[in-house]
């Protein structure tokens, strides 16, 4: 039989990706074009930049995938783009190039949601076993995801207001760190011993999660205490704040999943998107979670590339759910919709 091989492309938000992926399981080639130096001083994503920076970028990491040692363009069996959710103008980039790619090659495109691409990133960390429940946790998204079968999603959490990422960004924003302030939380805090203090539980209802409540107390208290402190906080205090809203994000995430796993029959919980990059996550899920089995994705696998998205493809190419030329990107897609 022919070998299925899937070029996929990337770019919902700051990163310009594409990779090759051979039978579901051989990464031919993964190539990210990271655009987080561009927008630091905005101290976010600024859109039409993004967009911008996905124009320029995009053949050049093309041509590099392409240029792969004795790689044939016409061994590609299927294009595979994020086609949402995401900023409309960056998804609009992929969606260009793919369209015109799957119609040169005449092969089938797949139009994948980011969030799946993020869900089957794990994939790469080892086999699914269903009912299986994936915490999505990103700069624009906190949900619970119940799987009882390949690609059948069910929302059963999520947050009221702010995503997990965010949230946190924030407060790192107000502690001085640089952006993504999730990252930056996370190398100040882990392989250390650092105090921390409890903060306030968010009332929420089931599964669901909240974050603006929390963001807004630590904001609120930083202030306060770089008033008290001459408009500064000394190194150890930024570290027993940082330390401490990074454990209460983790543990609402971890005590929504307990709660999830009992009422369910999950046989496995995966972590997906840029926060689960996060040390503090990656090591208590372990210490929380049990008898279930685990799956973590590799960190190169946590931040947006086009390797998940191509992972996601190839279920999608097995359940026959292909797009047609004329798709349309959908920057507020449902995942439940797929
Ligand atoms: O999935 P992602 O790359 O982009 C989208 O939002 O789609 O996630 C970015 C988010 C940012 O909020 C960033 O601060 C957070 O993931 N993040 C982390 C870590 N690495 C990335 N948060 C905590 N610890 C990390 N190691």
């Amino acid at each position: 039989m022919k070998d299925e091989v899937i070029l996929a492309i990337e770019t919902s938000c700051d990163e310009t990706a594409i990779a090759l992926l051979r039978n579901g399981k051989e990464l031919l080639a993964n190539s990210v074009n990271t655009q987080i130096e561009d927008h630091k001083r905005f101290g976010g994503v600024y859109p039409e930049l993004a967009s911008r920076l996905h124009l320029e970028n995009i053949d050049s990491v093309l041509s590099y995938v392409l240029s792969l040692k004795g790689f044939d363009i016409h061994s590609i069996t299927h294009v595979a783009v994020t086609g949402g959710p995401g900023l409309p103008g960056a998804l609009q980039i992929g969606a260009m190039a793919a369209k015109t790619l799957a119609q040169y090659l005449h092969v089938p495109l797949v139009d994948v949601h980011h969030l799946a691409g993020h869900i089957y990133a794990n994939e790469f960390a080892g086999e699914f076993r269903y009912p299986l429940l994936a915490i999505v946790v990103s700069g624009g998204n906190s949900e619970l995801v119940y799987l009882p079968r390949p690609f059948e999603f069910h929302i059963l959490g999520e947050t009221e207001d702010d995503a997990i990422g965010e949230a946190l960004d924030k407060v790192a924003r107000s502690l001085g760190l640089p952006y993504p302030g999730g990252v930056h939380i996370d190398k100040l805090t882990k392989d250390q011993d650092i105090e921390s203090f409890d903060l306030p539980k968010p009332k929420v209802k089931g599964y669901d999660l909240s974050y603006s409540g929390l963001k807004s107390h630590l904001l609120r208290l930083i202030e306060k205490e770089k008033k008290e402190n001459g408009g500064t906080l000394s190194e150890k205090r930024v570290k027993e704040i940082a330390f401490s809203a990074e454990k209460s994000f983790v543990e609402q995430l971890l005590d929504r999943a307990e709660l999830i796993k009992n009422d369910y029959p999950v046989k496995m919980i995966v972590v997906g998107g840029g926060v689960s990059a996060n040390s503090y996550l990656r090591k208590r899920i372990y210490e929380r979670i049990k008898d279930v089995e685990i799956l973590i994705p590799p960190l190169w696998c946590t931040t947006d590339n086009a390797a998940m998205i191509a992972m996601a493809a190839h279920h999608m190419i097995e359940k026959k759910i292909l797009s047609p030329l004329s798709f349309k990107t959908r920057p507020n897609r449902n995942l439940e919709e797929e």
